[in-house]
C-alpha cells in the first residue's frame, strides 16, 4: 500500500486534492478506516486531541492544514494568521500521523470557482451575524475537503461550537457520507480555551482574556446549583466580562444546543456562549450546561 506508513517518521505532504482522494480511496479499499482532521494549521495541543482520536479510532488519519481565504472577511486576519508548517509537521510526525493534505489555493479555488454552501438558520446568529460570509466560507472549504479525503470520520473541537453544529447541519442536510466527531474544548491550566490566536495577545491581555472561562465556569457552577433561568446566567456572565478591563463584549448568551436560539428557561440542556475582543484579538468560548447534544 503507498503512503501508508511515515517513512523517518515524516508525514507524507500531499498538495494535489486527486492524489488525496485516490489515496483515501485506496486505503478504503482494503477495509481500512479513514480519519480526516481539517486544520488551518499552527497546531496546539487542542488540535492534537483530535488527532489523538483519529489515531486510536482510525486506521488511516489525514490531517489537512489549509489557511482557507473564504472563511475570512477583508478586515480580518488572514494575512497575518500564523502559518507554522515545520513546527506542525514535527508535532505531527511525533504523532505518527502518516499523511498531511496541505494544497495551495489554487487547488480548492481553482479560477472560475463559483460554487458555495449556505448552511441555514444555525449559521445566522451569533458569529454569524459578527463575521457575515464566515460559515459560507466553513461550510464550502469543508465540504471540499470531505470530497477530496472522503473520510469515513471527520473530527472538530467543540470550543467551535457553531462551527461544529454548522458542520454536521451540512453534512445531514447533503447526505455526505460521513460520521463527524465533536470532541472536548481542550484548555490550557489557567483555563483559557486552546486557540490559534492565543499567540497574538501579549502577557496582559492573556491575563484579561481568563474572564471568558472564569464567567462560564461561574455560569456552569449556577447550572450545577440548579438554576434554570437562562437570563439570569447569561446576566452573570455578561457581568462578569463586562467587568474585566481591555475587554469588549461581543455576545453571550444561554442557547438551545441545537438551534441556537436563545433561551428563557433552560429543561434539559443549553450552552453558554461567549465571544469577545481583547485587545485586537477576537475570542471566543463555549461552554456546556448539562449534556452534550452535539
Ligand atoms: O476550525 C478551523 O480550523 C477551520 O474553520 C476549518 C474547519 C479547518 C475550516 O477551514
Amino acid at each position: 500500500m503507498p503512503h501508508t506508513s511515515a517513512i523517518l517518521n515524516t508525514p507524507t505532504v500531499v498538495t494535489s486534492a486527486s492524489e488525496m482522494q485516490r489515496l483515501v480511496r485506496a486505503q478504503q479499499a482494503y477495509s481500512k478506516r479513514v480519519g480526516l482532521v481539517p486544520t488551518m494549521g499552527a497546531l496546539h495541543a487542542g488540535h492534537l486531541s483530535l488527532v489523538q482520536r483519529s489515531l486510536q479510532e482510525c486506521d488511516y488519519t489525514v490531517v489537512s492544514i489549509f489557511v482557507n481565504p473564504l472563511q475570512f472577511s477583508p478586515q480580518e486576519d488572514f494575512s497575518k494568521y500564523p502559518r507554522t508548517m515545520e513546527s506542525d509537521l514535527a508535532k505531527l510526525a511525533d504523532l505518527g500521523v502518516p499523511t498531511v493534505f496541505s494544497p495551495p489555493a489554487a487547488e480548492i479555488y481553482p479560477p472560475g470557482f463559483s460554487s458555495y454552501v449556505e448552511v441555514g438558520d444555525v449559521t445566522k446568529a451569533w458569529e454569524g451575524a459578527v463575521r457575515p460570509g464566515h460559515f459560507r466560507g466553513v461550510a464550502t472549504v469543508v465540504l471540499k475537503l470531505l470530497q477530496i479525503a472522503p473520510a469515513d470520520r471527520a473530527y472538530f473541537g467543540r470550543k467551535d461550537y457553531q462551527q461544529a453544529l454548522t458542520i454536521r447541519r451540512m453534512v445531514t442536510d447533503l447526505n455526505v457520507p460521513i460520521e463527524i466527531i465533536v470532541c472536548p474544548t481542550v484548555r490550557d491550566n489557567d483555563g483559557l480555551a486552546l486557540s490559534s490566536r492565543n499567540v497574538y495577545l501579549n502577557p496582559e491581555e492573556r491575563r484579561h482574556a481568563l474572564t471568558l472561562s472564569r464567567s462560564l465556569r461561574q455560569a456552569r457552577e449556577m447550572f450545577t446549583a440548579g438554576e434554570r433561568d437562562a437570563a439570569k446566567i447569561r446576566d452573570a456572565i455578561r457581568k462578569t466580562i463586562t467587568s474585566e478591563p481591555g475587554v469588549n463584549l461581543d455576545y453571550a448568551a444561554v442557547v438551545d444546543p441545537l438551534t441556537l436560539v436563545e433561551l428563557s428557561k433552560i429543561d434539559r440542556s443549553a450552552v453558554a456562549l461567549v465571544a469577545a475582543r481583547v485587545g485586537a484579538t477576537r475570542l471566543i468560548d463555549n461552554e456546556i450546561l448539562g449534556h452534550p447534544e452535539i
